[in-house]
């Protein structure tokens, strides 16, 4: 008997929405609300590029040496919980979402070895009933068979001043210039190396959120869902 088209043998089953984009473009948390509201799980792929890099300075590995990384990438023991993240049974919740740790995890993430290796541990998050992955290639790399694929950008001026007022609530202070230079540099790093840029997968729908709130970008990725 030959499969129905929807059907393939071998199509995974479970379905993924994906959502990719720039630095603080708002993705985290735009998937964490859809997995919230939909019952599904979340993967937030940055943070385990963050856990990476946060492992290899603790290993006081060079940036570049990408064997030594990839190997820590692929035994990384990182466990999700709700609200929380460890290392090695550490939490490093907060530790991770330091500006010094993204540029890291940006400099890590363009090593081909280290990005394979944690390939298995992001596939390891489709579990029934659904996943929201969020990142800069889960539509074009890590699930490139998702049923619905979102790429949420926004200008670069008004990430820097949501960076810069989540920083400010937090308590940590920050100077508008330099994160505006910051994001605009891992932007280009991200955008450009050799191996999964940061792209809109092919038949990604674009949201511009630079002027929408979460909730309405939260609804507009609901829509989305319930009309694919
Ligand atoms: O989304 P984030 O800011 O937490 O990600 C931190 C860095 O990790 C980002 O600058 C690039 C890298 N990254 C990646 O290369 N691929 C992903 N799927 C997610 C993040």
């Amino acid at each position: 008997m030959v499969n129905p088209p929807h059907l393939v043998a071998d199509q995974n089953p479970v379905p993924v929405i994906t959502i990719d984009g720039p630095t603080a473009s708002g993705k985290g948390t735009i998937a964490q609300r859809v997995a919230d509201h939909l019952g599904w799980h979340a993967l937030d792929s940055g943070a385990l590029y963050r856990l990476t890099a946060l492992a290899a300075l603790q290993a006081g590995l060079d940036a570049a040496d990408e064997p030594g990384i990839a190997a820590l990438a692929r035994s990384l023991d990182a466990q999700f919980r709700p609200g929380k993240i460890l290392l090695a049974a550490q939490d490093v919740t907060d530790i991770i979402r330091q500006e010094r740790i993204g540029n890291l995890a940006s400099q890590v993430a363009a090593l081909p070895a280290v990005r394979t290796a944690l390939l298995a541990r992001q596939h390891d998050f489709r579990q029934t009933p659904g996943l929201v992955a969020d990142g800069r290639d889960m539509g074009s790399v890590v699930f490139p068979d998702a049923p619905l694929k979102i790429f949420l950008d926004a200008d670069v001026g008004v990430r820097a001043e949501r960076r810069h007022k989540q920083l400010k609530d937090k308590g940590i202070s920050a100077n508008l210039d330099d994160l505006f230079q910051d994001l605009q540099s891992r932007d280009d790093r991200d955008r450009n190396r050799a191996h999964a840029p940061l792209v809109a997968a092919a038949g990604a729908v674009t949201i511009d959120s630079s002027r929408l709130g979460v909730d309405q970008v939260v609804q507009q990725v609901l829509d989305l869902w319930r009309n694919h």
